[in-house]
């Protein structure tokens, strides 16, 4: 009788579709990714320590816009079940985690949902498994972190537990690329490792580009990251620049990006927002550091892109004043508050820091978000406000509205006509008009 080796066993089941592909975090990254593992055709189990999410899911609802409740009855349909409860990954043979990785109150990595994950993981942890990391994080964090934790339980990476690194590249509301369509990197521990992990991702991914190194993994989903919040801050300092000499930013913009070679749009805005590029590029500061190294382009754009709210309320003021009207007790009516057009996602949003520097500036506030009914409750941030609907009526009775958030389903034409004042952050008004300041 011929003995196959674990990773071969493993990757035929993978191959086969004939596994039970388990996900830890069921959030903006592994909900839609659960759903695509059922949709290839993996049985699949999802696990979080939120139950609420856990109990919507097993009643087949959803709390992500992106993720529609007909996906969730889809997966269920195929054996899609979800649970808190962690003792049932001991019969997964793929368990990938997605957990957030937040910078903590020093603006330094907090690990600590990924090290609580694999601690919870840890007693059922078994040989013939294969355990992917998809969280953005610093480069070293598999090894360094996951990788001793395993082998303290006598299991041997690439042999017993096959290990490896996969950032996710979710982009919440882009309607051309899917998870199955968006191509995956793979890093493994080792060889064995990185075969197993193929494998995994080649029967539900369309296309997966391996690496050499559960590192180089970890450093390119860092790049790609660092390279937005870099040229987005080259374009707010660009931004900047051009508003002194009275040069229109985007139409600078549209201007150079007729070349056909050699250079990418990128836009100036408000501010950055989302979990992403305001947050990741620090991962790696943090730890280059330790390398002796300054990351000064990450921090030089950090510092930028996090001027723009206040630039941008500079701005507002600047015209209001213009008008013999002062910021204190006028009405600012903030259009979009999610943190990019189209979807309903807070998290560091720039419209709540544009919100806070109005408010302590003695501003009436109210806003108007079709995507965020009413304010969230945050953790740093409490506004008891919610969504006014948009009429010519309420627009006119506005000393300013503030475009920060352009969603598609705004009536620009209603707005332009009725509004005193618009403060465009987004350029949705290209050729401008007499009640129109871009900022
Ligand atoms: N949102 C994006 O667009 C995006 C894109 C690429 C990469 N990422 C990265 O993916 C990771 C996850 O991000 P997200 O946006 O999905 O976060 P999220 O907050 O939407 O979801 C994380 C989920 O993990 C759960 N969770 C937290 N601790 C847990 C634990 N110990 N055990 C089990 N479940 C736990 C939470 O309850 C939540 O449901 C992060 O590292 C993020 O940087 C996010």
């Amino acid at each position: 009788m011929t003995v196959r080796a674990p990773t071969a066993a493993l990757i035929d089941k993978f191959r086969a579709r004939d596994a039970l592909v388990a996900v830890i975090g069921l959030g903006y990254v592994g909900l839609p990714l659960v759903v695509r593992m059922a949709e290839a055709g993996f049985r699949t189990l999802g696990v979080d320590i939120d139950a609420e999410k856990v109990a919507k899911l097993d009643a087949g609802q959803t709390y992500l816009k992106t993720v529609p409740a007909a996906k969730v009855a889809g997966a269920r349909a195929k054996g899609f079940t979800a649970t808190t409860d962690f003792a049932r990954l001991r019969a997964a043979d793929a368990i990938v985690i997605c957990v957030p990785t937040p910078l903590d109150a020093a603006r330094q990595p907090d690990l600590s949902f990924v090290i609580g994950t694999v601690e919870s993981l840890l007693p059922h942890l078994r040989a013939g498994q294969l355990v992917s990391l998809e969280s953005t994080t610093y480069p070293g964090t598999t090894e360094e972190e996951l990788r001793p934790r395993i082998e303290s339980r006598g299991l041997r990476i690439g042999e017993d537990v096959f290990l490896v690194f996969s950032p996710e590249r979710e982009d919440p509301g882009n309607e051309r690329y899917t998870t199955r369509t968006i191509p995956k990197i793979c890093g493994g521990s080792t060889p064995a490792c990185l075969a197993a992990g193929l494998a995994l991702y080649g029967a539900a991914i369309d296309t997966v580009v391996p690496v050499s190194s559960t590192r180089v993994a970890e450093m390119a989903k860092l790049l790609e990251n660092i390279h937005r919040a870099v040229n987005i801050g080259l374009v707010n300092e660009m931004k900047i620049v051009a508003d002194r000499m009275g040069i229109d930013i985007h139409e600078v913009i549209r201007a150079a990006a007729t070349k056909p070679f050699g250079f990418v749009p990128y836009y100036p805005g408000p501010g950055l927002g989302g979990h992403c590029i305001p947050i990741d590029p620090f991962y790696l500061t943090w730890k280059a550091r330790q390398y002796g190294v300054d990351t000064r382009f990450i921090e030089l754009a950090g510092e930028v892109n996090a001027a723009m709210p206040e630039w941008v309320v500079t701005k507002l003021v600047d015209a209001l004043s213009q008008r013999a009207k002062m910021l204190r007790g006028s009405r600012v009516l903030v259009l979009g508050i999610a943190y990019k057009k189209n979807i309903d996602d807070m998290r560091e949003s720039p419209a709540v820091e544009i919100m806070e520097l109005l408010r302590a500036r003695g501003a009436e506030l109210s806003y108007s978000d079709p995507h965020v009914p009413k304010f969230p409750k945050m953790r740093a941030h409490a506004f008891d406000l919610e969504s006014v609907p948009v009429t010519a009526a309420m627009l006119a009775s506005q000393d300013c509205v503030i475009l920060v958030t352009d969603h598609d389903v705004f009536d620009y034409g209603l707005i332009a006509a009725h509004a005193p004042l618009i403060v465009d952050t987004r350029d949705r008004y290209p050729t401008g008009g007499s009640n129109i300041v871009k900022a």
